[in-house]
């Protein structure tokens, strides 16, 4: 499966491991995914700068495929972590929540390709206008940090692909090869997966963090913070709290109270998959086995070439 994509990134196969925060904050799974062809991508955003530097090099030495790095540009570690990105020659940005521009000419000086993740018409046209090399658009059904519009990706990536002339990479519920060949039907030229990639051993998260994600069904997750920056999580004590402080008309700072109360890392460090902000999409409810990361990759890819097979019998 060739496309602008492919290309553009020099890999086998269109299909990104997304960045996770704690998921996919190590070595191990960005080196899987991009020596079985694909795009690893390393989440930035929770590491300390010696982690960050580490953990760069282990990349580096541990596959000679490009891989890609997501640094969120509003972190307050941000201008540290491109720093030291630029040093190291990074292949690939995927980076999120903030303004491209002013980072284009330093890094494209040195070859790497800049993908900017966007959830909104708006914003794809702002990131395309500002010159980055491609799109990765969010629908609702992904996990994390769904658009706040909650436009699902079947609408949103359709209507992105209308909109701007970049190669558009669709993230968000897409969890086997059916899903892959939609999202390319639809006009996108990768796909990207999170939650897939969570039922792996290489996920860098507590063992109750993956069986939580396979334990969920497609209705087994919850939007918290809507009208703040949203999260989609897998529900549990801590998203059942918001919700009935929410109900009950408390006030933004009591709901901000609640919310700061939780995090990421007390599920992904700490296995607290009660009180933790278990962050998971929509497609937890498709994936029911924990699977090494290649063969995730050798299924994706067989699922993919099924499913066109099947199209085309139609
Ligand atoms: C546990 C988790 C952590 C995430 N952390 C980040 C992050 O640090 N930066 C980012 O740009 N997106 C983050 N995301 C969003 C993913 O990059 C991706 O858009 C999403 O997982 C796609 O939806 P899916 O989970 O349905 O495949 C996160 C998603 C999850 C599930």
């Amino acid at each position: 499966m060739k496309t602008r994509i492919t290309e553009l990134l020099g890999i086998e196969h269109p299909i990104f491991q997304a960045a996770m925060s704690w998921a996919s904050s190590n070595s191990a799974l960005v080196i899987a995914v991009s020596n079985a062809g694909g795009m690893g991508v390393l989440a930035a955003g929770p590491l300390r700068i010696e982690d960050f530097k580490r953990i760069i090099s282990e990349i580096r030495s541990g596959t000679k495929k490009p891989w890609g790095l997501n640094i969120p540009l509003n972190n307050p570690k941000a201008r540290e972590m491109l720093d030291i990105a630029f040093d190291a020659k990074v292949p690939v940005m995927v980076a999120s929540q903030g303004g491209p521009r002013e980072h284009l000419a330093r890094f494209h000086a040195i070859g790497t390709k800049w993908l900017h993740v966007v959830a909104s018409v708006e914003h794809a046209r702002k990131a395309e206008a500002a010159g980055v090399d491609a799109l990765v658009v969010d629908g609702a059904e992904a996990g994390g940090h769904p658009p706040p519009s909650e436009v699902g990706t079947l609408v949103l990536v359709r209507r992105v692909v209308k909109a701007v002339k970049l190669p558009v990479v669709a993230s968000g519920g897409i969890a086997d090869g059916a899903g892959i060949a939609a999202m390319l039907a639809l006009g996108a030229e990768a796909v990207q997966l999170g939650t897939r990639f969570i039922a792996t051993p290489e996920a860098s998260v507590h063992e109750n963090y993956k069986r939580a994600v396979l334990e969920a069904d497609v209705e087994g997750t919850a939007v918290v913070g809507r009208g703040m920056q949203p999260i989609r999580q897998l529900k549990n004590s801590f998203s059942r709290k918001y919700e009935e402080a929410q109900r009950s008309g408390a006030p933004a700072e009591r709901l901000n109270a609640i919310f700061e109360e939780s995090s990421v890392k007390q599920a992904a460090l700490d296995g607290d998959v009660e009180w933790g902000k278990v962050e998971a999409g929509q497609s937890a409810g498709l994936v029911d086995e924990i699977l090494p990361a290649a063969e995730v990759m050798r299924r994706l890819v067989a699922e993919a070439e099924a499913a066109r097979r099947r199209l085309a019998s139609l």
